[in-house]
C-alpha cells in the first residue's frame, strides 16, 4: 500500500544552554547599575545563560541539534535539510547552518542555509521547512535557533542588556502520513524596523553604524502584545480550531507581562502556558525551542497534544505555528 507522505511532523526536541545561569544579583555584581526587583518586576526574568567569549552560535546550534536527532532517533545522516534561525551568526557567511552540517559530520548533504528574523527566527524556518517537506523535496530537517545574544548587546545599556540571554534549541521535522503541523502563518512590517535594531555593518573592514541592539522598550512592548493576539487567533482560523483544543502555547520568552497579556487575550490559563522566561531571558530566536524542549522533557508536552508556537522580534517579523506533537 503507498503511503501519502504529505505532511511534516517534530519528530525530536533538543536545547542546550552555555555555562551557569547568571542571576539578576550576579548582573549587579558585574556593576551594572540594575537590581533583581526591577527586572523582576518588569520583565519576569530571574536568570540568564551568557556564553563565554570564543563560544559561538554554531557551538549551541550543535549541541541541540545533537540532542534533537537522538531524541528522534535519527543520525546525522538521515538529515537532508538544516535551517538555523540565527541574528547571531558566526560569521558573515558561510552560513551557520553550513558550520553545523559540517561539526555533525553531514558531507554533502541536503541544502543548509540561515534564516534571519529575530525572535521570530524559529517560526520562519519552521515554517519554511514544513513547505519544503511537504512537497517532497526533503524527508528530515533540523530546524534549530541559536543565538549569542550577550555579543550585540551594549553593557552600559542597562535597558536592554538585563533582557537577553545565550542558547539554542532545535526540532527534528520529518515527513509523515498524519498531520503534525496544522497550519503556520508569518508576517512582517519593515516599517517598524526603527523600534528594535541593531544598526550597523561592516565596511570597509570596519563596523560602521552601531553595533549594539536599540530598542523603544514601550513601543515594542505595545507591538508585541498586539500581534500576538492577533497571529494566534489567525493561526487556529486557518486551522479550523479553537483555542479550547489547544494544550499547550509555547510563546516567544521576551517578558512574562507580554506573555500574560497574550495568554489572556486568548482566553488561555497560565497552566497552559510554557513560560521559562525567568531562567532563560529573551534568547531571540534560541526561545521558542529551548521552551519547547523543556516542556517535552519535563513531560509538560505529551505526544499527540496540541501546541501553539508564536514569536515576534525585529523587522518587525511575527507568526504563529500549530501542531500536533
Ligand atoms: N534597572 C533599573 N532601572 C532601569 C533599568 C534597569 N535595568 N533599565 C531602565 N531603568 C530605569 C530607566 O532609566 C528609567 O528611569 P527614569 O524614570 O529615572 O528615567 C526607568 O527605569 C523606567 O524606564 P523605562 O524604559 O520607561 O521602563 P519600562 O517600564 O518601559 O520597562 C522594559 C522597560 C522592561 C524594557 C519594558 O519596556 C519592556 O518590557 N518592553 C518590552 C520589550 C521587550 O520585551 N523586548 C525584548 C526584545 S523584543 C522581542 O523579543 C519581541
Amino acid at each position: 500500500m503507498s503511503v501519502n507522505r504529505v505532511h511534516a511532523r517534530i519528530a525530536g526536541t533538543g536545547s542546550y544552554l552555555p555555562g551557569e545561569p547568571i542571576t539578576n544579583d550576579d548582573l549587579v555584581a558585574r556593576g551594572i547599575k540594575t537590581s533583581d526587583e526591577w527586572i523582576f518586576a518588569r520583565t519576569g526574568i530571574r536568570a540568564r545563560h551568557l556564553a563565554e567569549s570564543g563560544v559561538s552560535a554554531s557551538d549551541l546550534a550543535v549541541r541541540a541539534a545533537q540532542q534533537a536527532l537522538a531524541a528522534a532517533g535519527r543520525a546525522p545522516d538521515d538529515i537532508d535539510l538544516i535551517i538555523v534561525a540565527t541574528s547571531t551568526p558566526d560569521y558573515i557567511f558561510p552560513s551557520t547552518a553550513s558550520l553545523v552540517q559540517a561539526r555533525l559530520g553531514i558531507g554533502n548533504g541536503g541544502a543548509a542555509f540561515d534564516v534571519q528574523a529575530v525572535c521570530c527566527g524559529f517560526v520562519y524556518a519552521l515554517n519554511i521547512a514544513e513547505k519544503f517537506i511537504r512537497t517532497g523535496a526533503n524527508q528530515r530537517a533540523l530546524v534549530i535557533g541559536a543565538e549569542v545574544f550577550s555579543r550585540i548587546l551594549d553593557w552600559n545599556d542597562r535597558g536592554t542588556c538585563v533582557l537577553f540571554g545565550d542558547g539554542a534549541g532545535a526540532v527534528v521535522l520529518e515527513a509523515a502520513d498524519r498531520p503534525g503541523l496544522l497550519a503556520s502563518v508569518l508576517h512582517a512590517d519593515g516599517s517598524h524596523h526603527g523600534i528594535l535594531c541593531v544598526p550597523g555593518q561592516i565596511a570597509g573592514g570596519r563596523v560602521t553604524g552601531d553595533p549594539f541592539l536599540r530598542m523603544d522598550g514601550q513601543a515594542v512592548f505595545r507591538f508585541a502584545v498586539k500581534v500576538l493576539s492577533e497571529v494566534a487567533g489567525e493561526v487556529m482560523t486557518a486551522a479550523g480550531v479553537s483555542a479550547a483544543s489547544v494544550d499547550w502555547l509555547v510563546p516567544h520568552q521576551a517578558n512574562i507581562r507580554i506573555i500574560q497579556s497574550t495568554a489572556k487575550k486568548l482566553g488561555l490559563a497560565m497552566d497552559k502556558v510554557v513560560a521559562m522566561v525567568d531562567r532563560h531571558g529573551n534568547t531571540s530566536a534560541a526561545s521558542i525551542p529551548l521552551a519547547l524542549d523543556h516542556a517535552v522533557r519535563s513531560g509538560q508536552i505529551q505526544p499527540g497534544q496540541r501546541v501553539l508556537v508564536e514569536g515576534v522580534g525585529g523587522g518587525f517579523t511575527w507568526g504563529a505555528a500549530l501542531f500536533d506533537f
